[in-house]
């Protein structure tokens, strides 16, 4: 590999290490994602969901704490879809979204998730979904033994990367089709899949 290569890969990484991100600023406020999306249902108390300005009925779900909230709401719980039905939304956004619902409005936006829990590893994430299109190439897929494909993708950085599994890229659904996955999940997953194709060796 070219020292080029490794330059971009330790740099990938070491950016996910420090948990930069040049992607905030495009996510949406609370009192944006709410009345866009959550409000379809928490306006009206549709399918039991607590409405929005129902002081007690909130309490009964906030007594959880907020990260609680978050990852119930990010899951699913009953008859709320995960992420509200919109797995391009991030954990940030969410969270953001509750805190806005749970006070009433005066929440200022939190600058990071009460929580992005993860369900699974991000080696089990690609071996029992993502090699469905990851390993043979579907639909233009970069594939996990080829470093050559990602090498361009890199140049946006894992930040990019992990934004793009979050919210679709072209033939790849928004959440690779799994709404119920955190966006920590997404990220392990993408990190395992570039350090495989960095660090692919074929049998001979
Ligand atoms: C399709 C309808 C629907 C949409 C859209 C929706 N919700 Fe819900 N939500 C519900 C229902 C129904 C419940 C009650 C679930 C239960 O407790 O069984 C609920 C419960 C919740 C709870 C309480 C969870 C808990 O652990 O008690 C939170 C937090 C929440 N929603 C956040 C959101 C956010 C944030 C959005 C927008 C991004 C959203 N919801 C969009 C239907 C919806
Ligand atoms: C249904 C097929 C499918 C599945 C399942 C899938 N992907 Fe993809 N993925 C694609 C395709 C197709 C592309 C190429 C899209 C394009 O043209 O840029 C892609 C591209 C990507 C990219 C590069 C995006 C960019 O900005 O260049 C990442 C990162 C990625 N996938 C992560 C994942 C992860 C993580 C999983 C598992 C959680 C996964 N994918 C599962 C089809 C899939």
């Amino acid at each position: 590999m070219q020292t080029r290569d490794h330059w971009i890969v330790a740099g990938s990484l070491a950016m996910l290490a420090l948990g930069v991100s040049n992607t905030m600023a495009a996510e949406r406020t609370g009192r944006d994602v709410v009345e866009l999306i959550c409000s379809a249902c928490h306006a009206s108390g549709k399918d039991g969901a607590p409405k929005i300005g129902d002081v007690a009925g909130w309490t009964q779900h906030s007594k959880k704490g907020l990260a609680k909230l978050t990852e119930s709401a990010i899951a699913g719980i009953g008859k709320m879809p995960a992420h509200g039905g919109q797995p391009n939304l991030s954990d940030l956004e969410i969270s953001r979204a509750i805190a806005f619902m749970v006070s009433f409005g005066k929440a200022v936006d939190p600058n990071k998730p009460y929580a992005s829990p993860t369900s699974t590893t991000g080696e089990q994430l690609v071996q029992s979904h993502c090699v469905n299109c990851h390993d043979d190439g579907k639909s233009g897929a970069p594939r996990i033994d080829d470093f050559n494909a990602w090498k361009p993708r890199l140049q946006k950085g894992m930040d990019g990367l992990v934004r793009s599994a979050i919210s679709g890229h072209k033939a790849m659904p928004a959440r690779a089709g799994m709404a119920q996955l955190s966006d920590t999940d997404l990220r392990n997953a993408v990190t395992y899949m570039v350090v495989q194709s960095a660090t692919y060796k074929p049998r001979n």
